[in-house]
């Protein structure tokens, strides 16, 4: 875990939140929709604000999520009270039980991971969810020349052929692939859809 990234968004978690509501994932939730069996157990993993575990209970997931900043996890348990957020860390999710989840959702979350840091993150990701189930994982670049932004936090540049092929290495197929723009900006953003294909 990245101490100097948590620490940011502990300190200005309302206004990372204001961002994050004022854009809705919309490729995310279209491979949520194709790719999560409905009213199946999904941990969103690095859940912020709890914008996206709340879409996926309106939309009949049993969704919950889990966060390092202690911020955010308040902000989100405030903001959605019927939802569930639990303190739990990328890289070794210590809090949450093997294949306990049919899903995972981990999203912009494992560039904020110290480069080292990042198989043993994408392990205990796979780690948690049953055989069968479907992984969806996004993570961008660094908009500065640095890997560390001004504002202290973390981007770790993770190439999207290197991520998948530690996913492999944890026993997942690629279903999907793709480096997109986010709608209407420059921001790229790369984005997988993995399948556990056996413990
Ligand atoms: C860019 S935000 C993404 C939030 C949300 N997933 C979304 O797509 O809007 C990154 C999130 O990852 C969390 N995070 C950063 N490092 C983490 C770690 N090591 N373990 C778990 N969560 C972490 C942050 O607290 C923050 O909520």
């Amino acid at each position: 875990m990245d101490s100097k990234t948590v620490a940011k968004y502990d300190s200005d978690a309302e206004s990372f939140i204001a961002d994050w509501m004022s854009q809705p994932p919309v490729m995310l939730r279209r491979l949520i929709i194709n790719n999560f069996t409905p009213k199946s157990k999904i941990l969103d993993i690095g859940s912020g604000s709890g914008r996206d575990v709340a879409w996926m209970t309106e939309a009949q997931f049993n969704a919950e999520g889990v966060d390092a900043s202690k911020g955010l996890l308040s902000a989100a348990r405030l903001k959605y009270p019927h939802a569930v957020f639990r303190y739990d860390t990328l890289p070794a999710l210590a809090n949450t039980l093997s294949a306990a989840y049919d899903h995972a959702l981990c999203s912009a979350v494992l560039m904020h991971l110290p480069r080292g840091e990042i198989p043993a993150a994408v392990a205990n990701i796979v780690r948690v969810v049953a055989c069968g189930g479907k992984i969806i994982c996004s993570v961008r670049p660094s908009r500065e020349l640095t890997e560390r932004e001004a504002d202290d936090r973390l981007f770790t540049d993770i190439n999207l052929d290197d991520l998948a092929a530690m996913f492999r290495a944890n026993s997942c197929n690629v279903l999907d692939a793709q480096s997109t723009f986010a709608a209407g900006t420059d921001r790229i953003w790369h984005t997988l859809v993995l399948e556990k294909i056996s413990s």
